[in-house]
């Protein structure tokens, strides 16, 4: 089987003001001392994989005082051009969904607001026509039926059980538009008994795979850039025919992200 990648356009915003200053995920130890330059560093290197690998990279400006702005899969939800803007659960992040709001709607997306609590890309992944909603922590089921409502694609409620995967992103992620790969243990029995059902070749990772934050990967269809430090899930991949890119992302990990975290899709009207 030959695999093809589609090129992607996606945003990024610099881990200018990173750091670690509250903890609402169990990653982030505020005592721990972290380096901004070091995060910038690892997020250049991811930016530039992605611009090698053809795909568009826009970047939204760092604002002061908001140190997890980097995770930019959290600003939003976009498909067909229409954005889903969010409302995170910690105060500490709240002024970040303004700021993103605003930057996509003077891109040209159509911002709806959140009505609920809903962390964007965090929790809420397309697979081809599906798509895939996570919640337990952070996005609540009410985000789900609007995300449904708003993007007219059928959304599947996963419940996540384990706090150190708190969004989707880092249990599961998307290989393609029939696939994923996911970490069964991070989801409730009934919840793996799904995606058992939808993805019979799912590409299952290890607890080993998903504790380096390996499924917190970008995939373009043929293309996976994953953890450097996730080697079983990366052989796993190049045996179904993946080609894999690993970065270094541990400066960001102490907050709790990873590559796909530092990575909003913008899907335009046309795909
Ligand atoms: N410190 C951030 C938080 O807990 C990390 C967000 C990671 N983003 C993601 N898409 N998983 O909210």
């Amino acid at each position: 089987m030959s695999l093809d990648a589609t090129s992607r356009r996606y945003l990024m915003c610099r881990p200018t003001y990173f750091a670690v200053e509250y903890k609402i995920n169990p990653w982030m130890d505020p005592t721990a001392p972290t380096d901004a330059d070091l995060a910038i560093a690892q997020w250049s290197t991811l930016r530039q994989v992605y611009l090698d690998l053809g795909h568009t990279v826009e970047e939204i400006p760092a604002v002061p005082g908001l140190p997890d702005m980097v995770f930019a899969a959290n600003g939003a939800t976009v498909v067909d051009g229409q954005a889903l803007a969010v409302q995170f659960r910690d105060p500490q992040r709240a002024d970040e969904a303004p700021a993103y709001a605003s930057w996509l709607s003077r891109a040209g997306f159509e911002v709806h607001e959140a009505k609920h609590v809903n962390e964007g890309e965090g929790d809420l992944l397309l697979v081809g026509n599906l798509l895939l909603a996570g919640t337990g922590f952070r996005t609540t089921h009410a985000a789900h039926a609007r995300a449904q409502e708003l993007f007219g694609r059928p959304t599947v409620t996963l419940q996540l059980v384990d706090p150190r995967y708190y969004h989707l992103d880092t249990a599961l992620f998307v290989l393609d538009e029939h696939n994923v790969a996911y970490l069964p243990e991070a989801f409730s029995p009934g919840s793996q008994a799904v995606l058992r059902r939808l993805f019979p070749d799912a590409v299952v990772a290890t607890p080993e795979d998903a504790a380096v934050f390996g499924l917190n990967s970008v995939s373009d269809g043929r293309n996976v850039v994953l953890p450097v430090q996730a080697t079983g899930l990366a052989a796993a991949l190049r045996e179904r025919g993946y080609h894999t890119i690993g970065v270094d992302m541990s400066e960001l990990r102490k907050a709790g992200g990873g590559p796909k975290c530092c990575t909003l899709e913008l899907r335009e009207a046309n795909r």
